[in-house]
């Protein structure tokens, strides 16, 4: 059986453990000969690579296993996957994006609103320079994509770089979603055959077959409508995700032809929403005290007492799975079906074809096969065109360096609205991101 090699970019990321965990999960599904780390950030990246060696040494000890700082080291000619996983400022610039809209009275959120507007026009340069990094060596390797707001970056570099047929971006909040109506349904998520349209962090299930061919979402309509909605792993979320997966059975009381993103709360709710965000305690709060802490933490402790034998803190999760198996599904030209984010192409039908929607796909050794979605409702393609345009713009304003097109993008934000407060929010982010934006003029 071939062994692959793996490349993570952001290998000091919290999401690490739980990648490693399902590494070695599926070393017989998904070989791997060589696997190397690599951060910016030094002292994050020792920390998770020193706890790596420990869980590879006892789970996966035939793996070529380095973690790196250096780049000539990183990036090498014989490279199978890159999976990038970073966040340009780290938690901190995170608390920003979520803290300051939320001081003018808008929706704070990491990749929604004004803070995934912040967050996006630091990614694009730092993705943009990855992609670079590993073409000047490599020229196959496939780039799965998780960095945030996949929606923007996904945009970006599909302007910047219309040729590449090798970058993926995704995103495992569908997966979760599925993976939630798999535990409420009492079936493996896995057998599902869904159909699912819109943007990254905005979009809709319209059907989801079983394996005989059913459609089991009018059931599960019915069952979140009376039980409300929780995610799969709920023993293990915060609060805040806990009220976020709770508002779909609202979502779906007022629009309830399809199972929503759990993301759309911020859009079309967003009066409701920013009552419950505190503006002096956010979800990067909560994350910095809580799965960071934990993380670093339990790495430290495995790293002093030399055994990952003992640890129930980093385990198999979603996130680091559904890389795996996306990988997985190219690797050996398996075709499961996805949901990922793609350029449009006619998919859905009546979305501008340069859109990069987020459908179920067919994963191949050849690359995505999308399934058509046809024409979606008004509603739907209203809401969806509107975040387009903001996403578009966003990209464009970045491209440009366009002061203008910024504004404009913040203006078509539905958590935005007021051109006023687009222009005020907007010259307060310029102001927090001069280190990692271009200039706006
Ligand atoms: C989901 C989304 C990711 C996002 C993450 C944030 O998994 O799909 O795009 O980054 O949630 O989770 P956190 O726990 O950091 O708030
Ligand atoms: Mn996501």
């Amino acid at each position: 059986m071939k062994k692959f090699n793996v490349l993570v970019v952001g290998g000091g990321s919290t999401w690490t453990p739980g990648l490693l965990k399902g590494i070695c999960a599926r070393q017989k599904t998904f070989p791997i000969n060589r696997l190397v780390m690599f951060d910016v950030n030094e002292n994050r990246q020792k920390t998770i690579g020193e706890f790596a060696k420990i869980l590879f040494q006892e789970e996966y000890p035939e793996i070529k296993f380095d973690y790196t700082v250096d780049k000539e080291k990183a990036f090498a000619e014989d490279i199978d996957f890159v999976f990038v996983q970073m966040r340009t400022g780290g938690y901190t610039m995170r608390e920003k994006d979520e803290k300051i809209p939320l001081s003018l009275g808008l929706i704070g959120q990491e990749t929604c609103g004004p803070g995934g507007f912040a967050y996006g026009m630091r990614s694009i340069s730092d993705m943009v320079q990855l992609v670079k990094d590993v073409r000047e060596k490599n020229k196959n390797a496939w780039i799965l994509n998780y960095t945030n707001p996949a929606a923007i970056v996904a945009d970006a570099l599909q302007r910047i770089f219309p040729e590449d047929n090798k970058i993926l971006n995704i995103c495992d909040q569908p997966e979760n979603l599925l993976r939630s109506y798999g535990r409420l349904l009492d079936r493996d998520p896995r057998e599902f055959d869904p159909i699912y349209f819109g943007l990254n962090h905005f979009g809709w299930f319209t059907h989801l077959y079983d394996q005989q061919g059913n459609d089991l979402l009018p059931e599960l309509r019915e069952m979140i409508l009376e039980g409300g909605f929780r995610p799969v792993d709920y023993e293990q979320r915060d609060k805040s995700w806990l009220e976020t997966y709770a508002m779909v059975e609202q979502m779906v009381r007022d629009f309830p032809d399809y199972l929503p993103n759990t993301y759309l709360q911020y859009y079309l709710y967003p009066d409701k929403v920013l009552n419950k965000l505190n503006p002096s305690y956010t979800r990067a709060n909560e994350v910095m005290d809580g799965r960071e802490k934990r993380v670093f933490e339990e790495c430290n402790r495995i790293i002093s007492v030399g055994t990952a034998k003992d640890s129930h803190v980093v385990h198999n999760d979603a996130h680091g799975e559904f890389i795996l198996i996306v990988a997985e599904s190219i690797a050996f030209n398996k075709g499961d079906n996805f949901v990922v984010i793609l350029k449009n192409d006619g998919i859905i039908e009546n979305l501008p074809h340069d859109a990069m929607v987020e459908v179920a796909a067919s994963l191949t050794a050849n690359g995505p096969r999308p399934y058509a979605v046809g024409t979606i409702p008004t509603f739907y393609k209203g809401l969806i065109e509107g975040q387009y345009a903001y996403e578009r713009l966003t990209a464009e304003a970045y491209i440009e360096g366009s002061y203008q097109k910024a504004l404009q993008a913040l203006t078509l934000n539905r958590t935005v609205v007021s051109a006023l407060k687009a222009r005020e929010i907007l010259d307060a982010l310029i102001e927090a991101n001069k280190e990692y934006w271009p200039e706006l003029k």
